[in-house]
């Protein structure tokens, strides 16, 4: 028996799966179960080392790892630090612990943002070769042929390189659905600019699994459990080595 680490239905509580007491009558009920094995009422837990399931499904049990959902007004910058002292993303959320954004949206951008300090997920949300999809609301001037959809379907050459193939629908004549996966410098900007039907309002609707239609901008979340593990599965499951 572990005698150092957390006792499992004080974690268990903690992460929102009921009071001590229902945490307590889970165990009981062997429906948790650590490293593999069904735990017992007394079992304590290495949070950084061991493997929690419950009814099957693993449970991140880090207590340090937060991560929350902003949706971004304009005008707020996504950063961790404005020289210019303009406000910032990070300033919405709870300093402590430190959060970093995932990625980051224009300031004349809204929409869904994440911030965490879970460096692995951040890494693995925002590096291309994951490939999630991140899908943004465009509304721009004109209106674009069928062609120009085409264009953007298929691929923009713009100045670093051509864009990789993306999903566009025009959800009326002149706001797109635009769903991509690399996340360059202002790339749906860019690929609008570039088809000659420029943005004037882009709100980011989704990141992979994640969408909130109920978040409005400038209010911001803690993530659901399912939500975390959603996002894990989205970039390939959990990482061994935390
Ligand atoms: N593409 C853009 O052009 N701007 C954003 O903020 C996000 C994606």
């Amino acid at each position: 028996m572990n005698h150092e680490g957390e006792r499992l239905q004080k974690v268990l509580a903690r992460l929102g799966f009921g009071s001590r007491r229902a945490c307590e009558e889970l165990i009981a009920d062997e429906r948790v179960t650590v490293n593999g094995e069904t735990a017992i009422l007394g079992r304590r837990v290495d949070v950084e080392n061991d493997e929690v399931e419950v009814d099957g499904a693993i449970v991140g049990i880090r207590p340090d790892l937060v991560y929350y959902l902003l949706n971004k007004a304009t005008g707020v910058i996504t950063t961790a630090d404005d020289p210019q002292g303009r406000p910032t993303v990070v300033e919405i959320v709870p300093d402590e612990p430190r959060v970093f954004p995932v990625g980051r949206l224009d300031a004349d951008t809204e929409g869904m943002l994440l911030l965490t300090n879970d460096g692995t997920l951040t890494h693995r949300l925002t590096h291309p070769s994951f490939g999630v999809e991140k899908e943004y609301l465009a509304q721009v001037t004109g209106v674009p042929s069928r062609a120009a959809l085409r264009e953007l379907r298929e691929g923009i050459e713009l100045e670093d390189g051509r864009t990789a193939p993306a999903r566009v629908t025009a959800v009326e004549d002149s706001l797109l659905r635009i769903t991509i996966h690399e996340g360059r410098n202002r790339q749906v900007r860019r690929m609008c600019e570039a088809i000659g039907h420029p943005v004037v309002r882009l709100v980011r609707t989704r990141i992979g699994p994640l969408v909130d239609r109920r978040l409005r901008p400038g209010e911001w979340r803690v993530l659901t459990r399912d939500e975390v593990r959603s996002l894990e599965i989205a970039v390939g499951g959990d990482d061994p080595e935390r």
